[in-house]
């Protein structure tokens, strides 16, 4: 029984980066364009990382790379690969906005497809890359272009297969990043192509409502809208209605918001009015920014269950992002939509990877509800969940966690005994972010008895503190350094 639930956990949204086809995707772009630094990537958090971008030359249709990119081109999987050496590394290529033309006169003749091809994957093996990802073409009402499109795909796998075949080595991946709605009128993407030639197709979840577009504040990444079409979830039932498979889909993650300048600043809900961006010249803000610079805490903070998105009010400067909270549900969304995983924008806006890790809380609360036997029982909510929590932990702490168990579990063959799954939870569910292993280590406590673990202390959001906690030396802390072969065994107190 107890075997059955690690390999649910194993398995299912599956943690291990070893059998492809069940891997729960947890991919992020770095976009190159941008300030940070590809060593700074915690990488342990990810599954797949895809650097970006690359373009199209405008008059050979090759791959054209920015010379200043390319030396981080050359070094980005070998970085990434220092600290977890089973990441997959995609190199993604813009062919969105004003690109968009230069995209199509490749696609359209047949010389010039063969030379976008054949660049492709050429620079992506001799740079070191797993796979390509092709970003952010738009559908388009003009259908030839549409199947203009389909044929660009066929000749785009079938290249990557043949080379695969010809080198020996596994084949390319091949993703798409697309627009949240897959068709614009009566024109829709080449579905039938796009699932036949990709591995799976990322769905641009953001950008919906922008400072600079329009007069309202709205929820640029909405999950819903009660109000209009403009929402996640109605852009992934499209998807799926016009025949891509749910196991293709990967949801997209934004890690910034906008900021807009309140017309009044006492109306300040989704939806008042505004005059335009605040703070940065488009409002774009990073996640990171908008923690350290903004004061979003607090009773500043807000969440909209119904969109599904945080907001920060500060004075007359209205900022629509996803905080800790709307990226747990978008996440718990995509998993109860069977979709493959999800892709972040950009990795290093996360502060401290703070939302980077909120996944492996969900899989911490998870966890405890399966030992404890309250999986199945639909009727809990975060406020059940999270006594839950301080209930395992005071039942830990003095050496009583048998108590919680579901007493129809039986330990006896599994690798993973109850008190030390218990353990793996509690240190999952902790309150700093830096404290909860990344996937890669909790997969690892999980299969090996051996594997080190460290003392939780009281897990998050809880209304109660520790005595012992204030005082505790930091170096005691430092557990979850680098790579797979990470943690330093922590200092028994
Ligand atoms: C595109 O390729 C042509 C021919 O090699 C070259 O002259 C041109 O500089 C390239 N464009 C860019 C933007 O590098
Ligand atoms: C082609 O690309 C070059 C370099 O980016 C640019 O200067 C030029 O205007 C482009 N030509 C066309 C026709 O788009
Ligand atoms: C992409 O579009 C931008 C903006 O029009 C242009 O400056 C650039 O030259 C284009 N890049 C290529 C490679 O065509
Ligand atoms: C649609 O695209 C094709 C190929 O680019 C082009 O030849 C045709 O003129 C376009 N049709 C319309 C109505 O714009
Ligand atoms: C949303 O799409 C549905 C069809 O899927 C349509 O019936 C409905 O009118 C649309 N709603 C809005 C607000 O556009
Ligand atoms: C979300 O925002 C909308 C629009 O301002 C409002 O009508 C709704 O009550 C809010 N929902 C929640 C749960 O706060
Ligand atoms: C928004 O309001 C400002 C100030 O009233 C105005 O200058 C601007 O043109 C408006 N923008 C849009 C997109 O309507
Ligand atoms: C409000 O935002 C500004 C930056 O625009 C920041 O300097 C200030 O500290 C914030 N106010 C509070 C009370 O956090
Ligand atoms: C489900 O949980 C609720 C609230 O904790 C409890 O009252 C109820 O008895 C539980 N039902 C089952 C079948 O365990
Ligand atoms: C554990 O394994 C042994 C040997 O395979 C078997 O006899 C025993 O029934 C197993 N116990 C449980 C609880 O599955
Ligand atoms: C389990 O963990 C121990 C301690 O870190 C390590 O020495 C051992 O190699 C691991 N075993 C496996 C199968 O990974």
């Amino acid at each position: 029984m107890l075997f059955t639930i690690i390999s649910f956990l194993l398995f299912l949204p599956s943690l291990t980066s070893s059998s492809e086809a069940q891997t729960w995707i947890k991919e992020g772009y770095w976009n190159s364009g941008g300030q940070s630094q590809v060593r700074h990537i915690d990488s342990t958090l990810f599954t797949h990382l895809t650097f970006a971008f690359a373009y199209i030359n405008n008059s050979t249709y090759e791959l054209w790379i920015a010379p200043n990119d390319e030396p981080n081109m050359a070094t980005f999987t070998d970085i990434v690969r220092l600290k977890n050496p089973s990441i997959t590394t995609l190199l993604s290529i813009w062919a969105g906005d004003s690109n968009f033309s230069t995209f199509f006169s490749m696609a359209t003749q047949p010389s010039h497809r063969t030379s976008f091809i054949e660049s492709s994957i050429q620079r992506a093996r001799f740079y070191g890359f797993h796979g390509l990802d092709l970003c952010c073409v738009k559908p388009d009402t003009n259908t030839t272009k549409m199947e203009i499109m389909g044929i660009l795909f066929d000749d785009w796998r079938t290249a990557i297969d043949r080379e695969s075949k010809n080198s020996n080595r596994s084949p390319l991946l091949l993703t798409l990043a697309g627009h949240y709605l897959p068709s614009k009128n009566t024109a829709s993407y080449p579905m039938e192509s796009i699932r036949r030639n990709f591995d799976w197709v990322l769905i641009v979840s953001y950008f919906y409502h922008l400072p600079t577009m329009e007069n309202f504040t709205g929820a640029h990444s909405a999950l819903y809208d009660p109000s209009s079409n403009i929402s996640t979830d109605y852009g992934i039932k499209e998807w799926i209605s016009r025949g891509l498979p749910a196991k293709k889909i990967v949801f997209g993650l934004a890690y910034h918001g906008y900021a807009w300048t309140l017309l009044d600043a006492s109306a300040n809900e989704i939806g008042s009015p505004a005059t335009g961006p605040a703070v940065m010249p488009e409002g774009l803000i990073p996640y990171k920014i908008i923690k350290s610079y903004m004061g979003c805490d607090g009773e500043k903070l807000g969440y909209n269950s119904t969109y599904v998105t945080n907001y920060c009010i500060n004075g007359s400067v209205w900022i629509g992002y996803d905080d800790v909270e709307a990226i747990k549900t978008k996440v718990s969304y995509a998993r109860a939509k069977g979709l493959l995983g999800y892709n972040v924008w950009q990795v290093t806006n996360d502060d401290n990877w703070v939302l980077s890790k909120a996944d492996v809380y969900s899989f911490g609360v998870l966890l405890l509800q399966i030992i404890s036997g309250k999986r199945n029982n639909c009727s809990h909510g975060l406020h059940e969940d999270l006594n839950l929590l301080d209930y395992a932990y005071d039942l830990w702490k003095c050496g009583k966690g048998m108590v919680f168990m579901d007493p129809s579990l039986d330990d006896t063959n599994s690798s993973c005994k109850l008190v030390r799954c218990m353990q793996i939870a509690l240190l999952c569910v902790q309150e700093n972010p830096a404290d909860r292993p990344s996937m890669l280590v909790f997969s690892s406590m999980l299969k090996n008895e051996t594997a080190p673990m460290n003392i939780p202390k009281r897990p998050a959001f809880s209304t109660r503190r520790d005595e012992d906690e204030v005082q505790e030396p930091t170096s005691q802390q430092e557990i979850w350094s680098v790579g797979d072969v990470s943690i330093t065994q922590m200092v028994a107190r």
